[in-house]
């Protein structure tokens, strides 16, 4: 199996690393535009195969496109960061034809790719990915949910001072500090609702920083995220390649499920070797159902906004 990751940042670069350990492609491309970086940072891993023990190889490769071809999976990290202060969805003005231009390429090489996209803001993202491929919607997916997945069961093994690994918990909507809705209702430590052991006020705590995750971070580092990223888009490469079919939160094209069309926005989905293999309706309470339409009205304001300036 061949996979490519676009964009050797900190989240793509992370993610090949992540890839590579794991042992899920024979070949595995780090693509790049700035000229080295791709082909320096896969030399850095690829001697790291010695100490860790892994025999997967990764070819770095400076925007040749011809290099990816008949990936299997591809995944898309390419764009700028965020800067601290900035939200995700200021990042479209640059992000958008970087994006669109990378899928444009990728296609030419490996026309049935899985598309996996990374790219803030990146509902909006995935959108675009969507409508440029012109790839089934099972084939175009948008990582979000698992990265706040995980940042929920974080906050919430803090509260309840407990082993993250023990804790199911969800989140949907989309991938913006006020789009995602972590859907603490439904969270379970070992099988048991969390809302037994939090109180109201420890729930909101948990709600807003799981909300703010990305932001709190960016401030911390000045730059956006890269080990959860990385580590949560590895994870839904492997539930792709080793057809696991896990269930992970993830951006999928909408067509009438949770009353929404014409959208890509979070919501739980099993992946297995097709990429997409089934979405998961979830009955929400009219509160939940609310905070989703909410979210989805946002969403569409920004993906308008691919069409205001051209780029769709
Ligand atoms: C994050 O939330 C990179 O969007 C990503 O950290």
């Amino acid at each position: 199996m061949k996979i490519t990751v676009v964009g050797a940042g900190a989240v793509g670069a992370t993610c090949a690393d992540d890839i590579a350990r794991k042992a899920l492609a024979e070949e595995l491309i780090l693509l790049d535009i700035k000229e080295g970086l791709a082909e320096g940072k896969s030399i850095d891993m690829m001697q790291t195969a010695a100490l860790l023990g892994f025999d997967s190889k990764i070819k770095g490769v400076t925007n040749d496109y011809a290099a990816t071809a008949d990936s299997r999976v591809v995944v898309i990290t390419s764009g700028i960061p965020r800067k601290p202060g900035m939200t995700r969805e200021e990042l479209i003005g640059t992000n958008a034809s970087i994006v669109k231009t990378v899928t444009e390429n990728i296609l030419k090489y490996s026309p049935n790719a899985i598309i996996i996209v990374v790219s803030n803001p990146m509902d909006t993202m995935n959108y675009l990915t969507l409508k440029t491929s012109g790839l089934p919607k099972n084939q175009v997916i948008g990582m979000g949910g698992s990265l706040d997945s995980a940042r929920f069961k974080y906050y919430l093994s803090r509260e309840l001072g407990c082993s993250p690994a023990d804790l199911n918990a969800v989140v949907i909507g989309g991938h913006g500090d006020t789009t995602m809705i972590p859907l603490i209702k439904h969270a379970t430590w070992n099988s048991l609702p969390v809302t037994q052991f939090l109180n109201e006020e420890q729930q909101e705590r948990v709600i807003k920083d799981t909300m703010g995750g990305g932001a709190t971070l960016t401030k911390l580092i000045g730059t956006s995220a890269w080990y959860a990223p990385g580590a949560a888009t590895a994870g839904m490469v492997e539930s792709i390649v080793r057809d696991q079919k896990k269930l992970i939160s993830c951006g999928v094209a909408l067509n009438g499920e949770y009353g929404q069309q014409d959208i890509s926005l979070v919501v739980p989905a099993v992946l297995g070797k097709n990429g997409i293999e089934k979405i998961l309706e979830l009955r929400l309470d009219d509160e939940e159902k609310a905070a989703f339409n909410k979210s989805a009205e946002a969403v569409r304001a920004m993906n308008n906004v691919l069409k205001e300036t051209g780029v769709l």
